[in-house]
């Protein structure tokens, strides 16, 4: 599903990435680690085409991302989700209407969405806070949010940059299993993580990045060997 081949990207003097060469399968769950510096938020912008690389192929499917016209990202960013560290909800409303925002912008039936809404709160069991606004959860409350507004379009995609970062070791722990939850119903999840005792605990492929380049790529590894 995704491929990278000597991927290199270059912010003004420093390379960020260099010659990486990477295959994610569909519906595998991968972690990416490294130390702050390594590299792993620029990959994740590669892939949602946040950013462009200096040179090499970045293939999701069979779309170079690279080369994608930038009247085109809308398309391809529609079959990804995306959840940061500090969540990004809109302040001023709903649970609701936050998980609801970007699928009303698609043209779907007032039901269709309804019915979509709701079922995406169910997978991060969030239902009893759908009309709250977000200053009124706590940071893993808002994390769910932020992953419900993920998945409720259906993507085969989902890309997590340290999604537990502002979270204590029992919220992360229960963020990590929705991401695997939604990881066994078939979605690809790529997750970035400082965290050793959650890399270790789910025993994924981890695949970790050092200076710009993979130093490591192991299947049902550790955080370190
Ligand atoms: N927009 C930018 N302009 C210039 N340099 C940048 C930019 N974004 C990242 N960098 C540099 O690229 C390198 C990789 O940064 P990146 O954010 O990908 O690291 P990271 O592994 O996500 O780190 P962290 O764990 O702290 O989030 C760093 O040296 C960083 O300073
Ligand atoms: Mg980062």
């Amino acid at each position: 599903m995704i491929q990278l081949r000597n991927v290199y990207k270059r912010y003004k003097d420093t390379y960020a990435l260099q010659n990486i060469n990477l295959d994610i399968l569909s519906s595998e769950f991968v972690f990416l680690t490294g130390s702050s510096g390594a590299g792993k938020s620029t990959l994740m912008k590669l892939l949602y085409r946040e950013e462009i690389p200096t040179s090499g192929t970045v293939m999701i499917g069979n779309i170079n991302i690279a080369k994608l016209p930038n009247d085109r990202v809308p398309n391809i960013r529609r079959c990804m989700g995306i959840v940061f560290q500090d969540y990004k909800l809109l302040p001023n409303i709903s649970v609701y209407d936050n998980i609801a925002f970007v699928i009303r912008t698609l043209g779907m039936r007032s039901k269709e969405i309804q019915e979509r809404v709701l079922g995406a709160l169910k997978v991060v069991g969030l239902s009893n806070k759908m009309n709250a606004k977000p200053n009124e959860l706590s940071g893993g409350e808002q994390q769910r949010v932020s992953i419900a507004r993920a998945i409720v379009n259906g993507p085969p995609l989902l890309i997590a940059d340290e999604p537990t970062g502002n979270l204590d070791p029992k919220t992360s722990l229960e963020i990590m299993q929705i991401l695997e939850q939604i990881n066994e119903k078939g979605i690809t999840v790529i997750v970035s993580t400082h965290d050793r005792d959650i890399v270790d605990y789910f025993r994924k492929r981890v695949i970790t990045l050092e200076q710009g380049q993979i130093i490591r790529d192991v299947q049902a590894g550790r955080y370190e060997q």
